[in-house]
């Protein structure tokens, strides 16, 4: 079930460096130009509960938690974040630009360190109940240019704590970029794979004309 806001949930999917950042500043100006209220948020965070579990996830040693540990901080961080930042924001008239939503679960925990799926997704409809995107965005790219992207912003001194995935091996990256792929797949409905490689200008054309085709004509 999607939401039944006349504002839409749209969350935005993919590796590391793949574009979701900038083009959910592009969206947001878009439709604020367009006499829309936006709010952007981000998981894990987004909200003040979940912004103190971000630090837990994002920071520190790759093998700090177990991969079941790490999905429970993920879905306790995305139920304080929908409670108190996503579905307040939907009532208020809000558009939700959300930057990783449990698809990212999916991918992370799932496909990159194989916790059981039938387990995510029980998790997911204990924190959903059943409440999800009405649209996804996958950001699909090689993984060589996306953490070579991430890289070069990391130097320039954006994020240099929260490294924490980034710093994981190529192979868990190719596993993870496989998951959004099946993902997108397994809900055709739902998830638009975009590609990731096209420039910034392309990528956004295309997420422009898929916003205005489905929610403002
Ligand atoms: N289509 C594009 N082509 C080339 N470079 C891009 C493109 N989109 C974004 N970039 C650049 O790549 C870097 C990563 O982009 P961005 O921060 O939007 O990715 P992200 O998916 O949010 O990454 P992360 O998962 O690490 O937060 C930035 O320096 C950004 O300017
Ligand atoms: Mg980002």
């Amino acid at each position: 079930m999607s939401s039944t806001f006349a504002a839409k949930f749209i969350t935005f999917e993919g590796g590391e460096g793949a574009g979701k950042t900038t083009q959910i500043k592009r969206l947001s100006a878009y439709l604020v130009g367009s006499g829309q209220a936006v709010l952007e948020t981000r998981e894990p965070g987004g909200s003040a509960g979940a912004e103190e579990i971000r630090k837990l996830l994002v920071e520190g040693a790759p093998d700090r938690w177990d991969a079941e540990t790490e999905s429970l901080l993920h879905f306790a961080a995305r139920r304080d974040h929908l409670v108190k930042t996503i579905v307040p924001a939907l009532e208020a008239g809000n558009w939700v630009l959300c930057d990783r939503f449990a698809d990212s679960t999916i991918a992370y925990q799932g496909y990159g360190h194989g916790v059981s799926r039938r387990a995510l997704d029980q998790l997911n409809d204990l924190v959903s109940q059943g409440f999800s995107p009405d649209l996804t965005f996958i950001l699909d790219l090689a993984v060589d240019a996306g953490l070579a992207r991430a890289s070069r912003r990391a130097r320039t001194g954006v994020a240099v704590q929260e490294d924490r995935y980034e710093r994981m091996d190529v192979v868990f990256h190719e596993r993870l970029r496989a998951g959004f792929r099946e993902i997108a797949a397994r809900e055709p409905q739902r998830c638009v794979v975009l590609d990731g490689g096209w420039d910034e200008d392309a990528v956004f054309a295309k997420i422009q004309s898929i916003i205005e085709e489905r929610f403002l004509s």
